[in-house]
């Protein structure tokens, strides 16, 4: 029987997606191969890459202002390479720091331009989101990181931003509508919310490109990239396969309304159980807390094996909290159920009858 999957990510897909990606490594579509043994550049896996780049483009409703890639490297390449493609190096750019994922995008910024660190949460456990910074009009771009996987944060608003936004949408992306205008750039790990680990998207806005003065490795270069519709190189052909089987699974359901209001409910059962059940607390402000990465602590620390025990049980599978952090998170991507969801609640509310 199929566990409830609550895994940071790589994370649950929804069971079509993984039965037609099955098929497909044995034969795409009735044409006698495989899609793991046919070239990148074949028709067949051109439409892939066409209808992916497609996808992103309706979901988000992308105007052609905007890139759409899809390279490999992880998020964690994004951090040098989106720097490196937009910031010069007598330039400056703006970050706030939420978290571990955002500390380390400054870290490799630092590599290339002049980095200034806005705001931090880091002395209050990245437990909130800042607020009520002023943002320099002379710098190239504002960083931030839409969604905290470890600490359990999230942006409910976005700031009114003077300069472009560049955001790490990782663990966040394609979750609820949200407008594209401010951003510059947007980079995201499919591996959460739209796909399987390997795939990177890249959305980026024509006109922040090409003015930095670098002599760019080809591979290193956005504008290759966009020129050669993301087949510069081999591309990561199987990722990028099923990040369109779940894209298409998202525009099937109604598209990112329908997201928004299936990922309302999850967050909104857990959290409501949470905040009722004394045996539980959350770790972040209300006001910014995840609606992906769900952070708790028992109030009685010594009875977190049991309670993962009992978890266990239930078939509940990925709820410790990071190793970094400790505590519980459970993660509500896209394609986790809300009777998921309930079956934890359900847990927690049996653990604290039995030990409360
Ligand atoms: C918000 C965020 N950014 C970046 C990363 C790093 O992604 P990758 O492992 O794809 O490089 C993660 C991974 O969990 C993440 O959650």
């Amino acid at each position: 029987m199929k566990k409830h999957n609550f895994n940071a990510g790589p994370a649950i897909l929804p069971a079509e997606v993984l039965e037609k990606a099955a098929r497909a490594c044995v034969e795409l579509d009735g044409i006698g191969l495989s899609l793991l043994e046919i070239s990148h550049r074949s028709s067949e896996f051109t439409a892939i890459m066409d209808r992916s780049v497609h996808l992103v483009r309706e979901l988000l409703q992308l105007d052609e202002a905007y890139h759409v890639l899809f390279l490999s490297g992880g998020a964690s390449s994004q951090f040098y390479m989106s720097a490196l493609n937009l910031l010069a190096p007598d330039q400056k750019a703006s970050y706030v720091d939420t978290g571990t994922w955002s500390y380390k995008a400054i870290q490799d910024a630092r590599r290339l331009g002049t980095i200034e660190i806005l705001a931090s949460s880091k002395e209050e456990g990245y437990t909130f989101i800042p607020k009520n910074y002023s943002i320099p009009e002379d710098a190239r771009y504002l960083h931030l990181t839409s969604n905290n996987t470890i600490y359990g944060t999230q942006y409910h608003a976005f700031p009114n931003s003077p300069i472009p936004l560049v955001c790490d949408m990782s663990s966040d992306i394609m979750s609820r509508p949200f407008d594209i205008r401010p951003f510059g750039l947007i980079y995201a790990g499919a591996q959460k919310n739209i796909g399987p680990a390997g795939a990177t998207l890249v959305i980026v806005r024509k006109d922040m490109l090409g003015a930095t003065g670098r002599d760019l490795s080809p591979m290193m270069d956005y504008s290759v990239h966009a020129k050669e519709n993301s087949l510069y190189n081999t591309p990561p052909v199987f990722p990028i396969y099923v990040t369109m089987l779940t894209l298409e699974w998202i525009l099937g359901l109604g598209g990112l309304e329908a997201m928004e209001r299936r990922n309302r409910e999850k967050q909104e059962t857990l959290y409501r159980e949470i905040d009722s059940n004394p045996l539980f607390k959350g770790r972040c402000v209300p006001e910014d807390r995840s609606w992906m990465n769900v952070t708790y602590d028992l109030t009685q620390p010594d009875l977190e094996a049991a309670f993962l025990k009992a978890c266990k049980e239930a078939g509940i599978e990925g709820v410790k909290g990071h190793r970094s952090a400790g505590g519980f998170r459970a993660s509500l991507y896209n394609a986790l159920p809300v009777e998921s969801v309930k079956v934890l609640t359900g847990v927690m509310r049996d653990f604290a009858e039995k030990n409360g």
